[in-house]
């Protein structure tokens, strides 16, 4: 089982990596887009810490509605809402609990996934943050259903969003601001499915075996 306190220990965990990640995000940004997604999405996860460190051990619907509600008031941008509302729709079917089941967690992360994609409308291979989400979760879902331990399952989630994250180089931008671009997003990859990739990178280091840490 997946604990809450494994969850916030995940959140917590992003907010460093995307922090240590700022301005790698942001000379992403800066390639095919306006220069703010580090920023924006650094001071989006350091206020969700915040918010949570004040109200410890929520279950995991509270948990999920808090980041939501934090990242879309204190991200700005077109991510901020659309993360925001990832972990809105996670907190829908995440339910009151105190531990999930890593197939439980994996159906919040996809209504989040398909919470970005109802909000966005981006189909996979339109360079966004969904190229990294969509090959994540199936990857993840295949793993869970060969019996494999969360660790390894939420490994090979990350390991997929990382390959995802990187298919986004050669695409052609067709949603945000970076499809103003056309043809010369083409060769840049993409922030937000950077950031996505970090965010569930942070997800198997938390869940990580000791050993594998
Ligand atoms: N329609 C969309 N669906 C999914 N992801 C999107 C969409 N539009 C943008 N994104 C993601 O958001 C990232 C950019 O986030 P950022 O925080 O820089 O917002 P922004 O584009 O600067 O917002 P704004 O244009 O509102 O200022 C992109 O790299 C992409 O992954
Ligand atoms: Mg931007």
């Amino acid at each position: 089982m997946i604990t809450t306190t494994q969850l916030e220990a995940w959140l917590q965990r992003a907010a460093t990596l995307l922090d240590e990640n700022k301005e790698h995000l942001t000379e992403l940004d800066a390639a095919i887009g306006d220069a703010d997604h580090g920023a924006n999405i650094a001071r989006g996860f350091s206020a969700v810490v915040q918010k949570l460190a004040a109200q410890p051990g929520q279950p995991a619907r509270a948990l999920f509605q808090t980041t939501g509600m934090t990242l879309m008031s204190s991200v700005g941008g077109a991510s901020g809402m659309l993360y925001g509302n990832f972990f809105l729709k996670a907190a829908g079917v995440a339910g009151d609990r105190e531990a999930l089941r890593g197939d439980e967690l994996l159906a919040a992360l996809e209504a989040g996934r398909d919470g970005i994609v109802q909000r966005g409308r981006a189909a996979l291979g339109d360079k966004t943050m969904i190229d990294a989400w969509t090959p994540a979760l199936l990857a993840l879902k295949a793993a869970l259903a060969a019996g494999q331990p969360a660790a390894t399952a939420f490994r090979a989630c990350a390991t997929a969003a990382e390959q995802g994250m990187r298919d986004t180089l050669p695409l052609q931008a067709r949603k945000g601001r970076a499809s103003y671009l056309g043809e010369r997003s083409v060769g840049h990859q993409d922030p937000g499915a950077t950031s996505s990739y970090l965010i569930l990178r942070a997800l198997a280091d938390t869940l990580a075996a000791p050993s594998e840490i």
